[in-house]
């Protein structure tokens, strides 16, 4: 992305621009901006997206990561239960929000983290909020199946769309990455290569 302008949309903005002078100083590249962004709450989504749209013309590349893993109960502020509600709908709507502006945009790419962990995955419709079961491990592998199942969905509804359609299932180079390391959990550098087949 050399040369690109980069959003950093974080929850936690002072920690955002620690980050984003980290990348100035090893890239060169001054364009890193940090906004708030709480995946938590629709309110913040939404005002950040509007913030986005009023600032930039052009989006060529959404990266949904951000993303909570097995934290004890608890629910967004609209009452989501926390793992569907910060890693699933948190980035639909965001997605949903700059979707437009990404159509516009073409060639334009939206990038969904999932992981592995989908591969145990159940959508429990009768549970969705985990109100009447919870297990915070298998809440986290749910909502990495909603976002294999969103990805998909989204690239059958884009085909044919402005720019052609080039989304792929990350679950692939996912179970790639993990099969290589021997275990599902790697720290964010050999992560990043995920990032940057774009
Ligand atoms: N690590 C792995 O082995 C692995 C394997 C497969 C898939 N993944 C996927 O890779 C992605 C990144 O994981 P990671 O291991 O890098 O996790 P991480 O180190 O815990 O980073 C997660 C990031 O998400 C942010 N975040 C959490 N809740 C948020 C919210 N409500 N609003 C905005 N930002 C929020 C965190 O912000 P703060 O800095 O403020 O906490 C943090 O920057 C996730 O989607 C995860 O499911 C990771």
């Amino acid at each position: 992305m050399v040369g690109a302008r980069v959003y950093l949309a974080c929850r936690d903005v002072q920690k955002g621009e620690f980050v984003a002078k980290e990348i100035q100083t090893m890239t060169g590249n001054q364009q890193v901006l940090v906004r708030k962004l709480d995946l938590s709450d629709t309110k913040s989504i939404r005002a950040f997206a509007k913030g986005f749209l009023a600032e930039e013309k052009h989006l060529h590349i959404l990266i949904n990561n951000a993303g909570v893993m097995m934290c004890p109960y608890s629910k967004t502020a609209d009452g989501f239960e926390m793992h569907i509600g910060v890693n699933h709908l948190g980035h639909f709507l965001l997605t949903h929000l700059l979707l437009e502006k990404l159509k516009e945009s073409a060639p334009s790419r939206i990038v969904n983290v999932s992981s592995l962990a989908h591969l145990l995955g159940r959508i429990h419709f009768h549970n969705l909020q985990g109100e009447k079961f919870y297990n915070a491990g298998l809440a986290y592998c749910h909502s990495k199946l909603a976002n294999i199942l969103f990805t998909q969905e989204l690239a059958r509804r884009l085909k044919g769309g402005p720019g052609g359609n080039k989304c792929g299932d990350m679950s692939q180079r996912e179970a790639g990455r993990s099969q290589r390391s021997g275990n599902c959990f790697q720290s964010p550098s050999p992560g990043e290569d995920l990032f940057l087949w774009l």
